[in-house]
């Protein structure tokens, strides 16, 4: 590592302080991976497999939100393409009627979904992009906590699919694809279902905050079901006959706060006779005392998805300023926001 003394003896990298500028056009890397969403994948998979020479390395089965717990709504043939090493052909099919994958196909019919190319600065790549005015389906980058894998869409208008830019690293490899990856792809989808066609990115679909406080001390806090009512919507949490509740006007509803390691996410379920719902949140570290809450949204109907991006994304502000001591900074707005949609949840009789 390069070390520069600066005029107050503080050290620094400079690796760090020298910002690469990326212009058009885009240096990318090798294809990664492109994706077919299908009817029926076993058949797509075998028609590669069987005429056209791909080789079949793994099933890849996910829940993006529309199963119930344990169970799947997108299913994933993963094949190998010919003559390269580790480039992938992602085979996708919807597993449930309401999976955003079902919905698409219905709306856009079967084909190729994206292209990833693989880059070398993604930041850089999304400045270039921004810079010319090019859209990408969500304002930030997703990252991958556990792996650190990050990726970003393009619109779809500009080509007439998707194109995923990809920045990999050694823990994330080519070919290799975590389960969150693949629920990301949903996230993507979610607002081309929208009627009136092509969507204007959507800088709230996946909330995401950093906090000024150690990983450790987030998911503490944010395992303590009874911290919710400081910065979130849900201020009415008891514990009735050794069962932590939400208490709302229709009836109490059993909360179960786990976490999920493997995830790294700190996951909130509530449940309602058979049915539940489960907002994960990613907690990664950026730096010792530096933390990453990112949460990825259930597929809801458009309307509500909006408003609840919105309203997580309050509350993950509002949850720095707790973390970080300074909640008098909390934006008034966002404050009578969350007040207003706290009565909403209170009065809501499903889930
Ligand atoms: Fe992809």
């Amino acid at each position: 590592m390069r070390l520069v003394r600066k005029k107050g003896g503080e050290e620094t990298d400079l690796r760090r302080t020298k910002k690469m500028t990326i212009t058009l056009p885009l240096e990318l890397g090798p294809l990664d991976h492109y994706t077919l969403i299908v009817e029926d994948a076993a058949a797509v998979a075998r028609f590669h497999t069987e005429v056209l020479g791909f080789e079949p390395l793994r099933i890849q089965l996910v829940n993006a939100g529309t199963a119930p717990p344990g169970g799947h709504d997108m299913l994933n043939h993963v094949l190998q393409i010919p003559g390269t090493s580790k480039r992938v052909l992602v085979v996708t099919e919807g597993l449930t009627e309401t999976s955003i994958f079902r919905r698409y196909l219905q709306k856009h019919g079967p084909g190729v979904h994206h292209v990833a190319y693989e880059v070398a600065d993604l930041d850089g790549a999304v400045e270039a992009l921004r810079k010319a005015g090019i859209g990408t389906t969500s304002e930030r980058v997703l990252n991958d906590p556990l792996t650190g894998l990050r990726q970003i869409f393009i619109n779809r208008e500009f080509a007439g699919y998707f194109i995923e830019l990809i920045e990999r690293n050694p823990k994330a490899t080519a070919g290799h694809f975590t389960n969150d990856n693949m629920a990301a792809l949903a996230r993507t989808m979610i607002s081309y279902l929208k009627q009136g066609g092509e969507a204007a990115p959507t800088e709230t679909l996946a909330p995401q905050v950093e906090i000024k406080a150690s990983p450790g001390e987030v998911r503490a806090f944010l395992l303590d079901p009874f911290h919710l009512p400081r910065w979130t919507v849900h201020r009415c949490i008891r514990r009735v006959e050794g069962q932590v509740v939400e208490v709302r006007l229709a009836g109490d509803l059993p909360l179960t706060v786990t976490e999920d390691r493997s995830r790294g996410a700190i996951v909130y379920r509530w449940a309602q006779g058979d049915r539940s719902l489960e907002i994960p949140f990613f907690v990664a570290e950026e730096a010792p005392d530096r933390t990453s809450v990112r949460v990825d949204l259930p597929p809801l109907p458009p309307a509500r998805l909006a408003r609840t991006a919105k309203v997580i994304q309050a509350e993950l502000d509002l949850l720095a300023c707790h973390l970080e001591g300074r909640t008098e900074t909390f934006s008034p707005t966002l404050r009578a926001l969350l007040d207003e949609y706290h009565l909403e949840v209170h009065q809501r009789i499903g889930l």
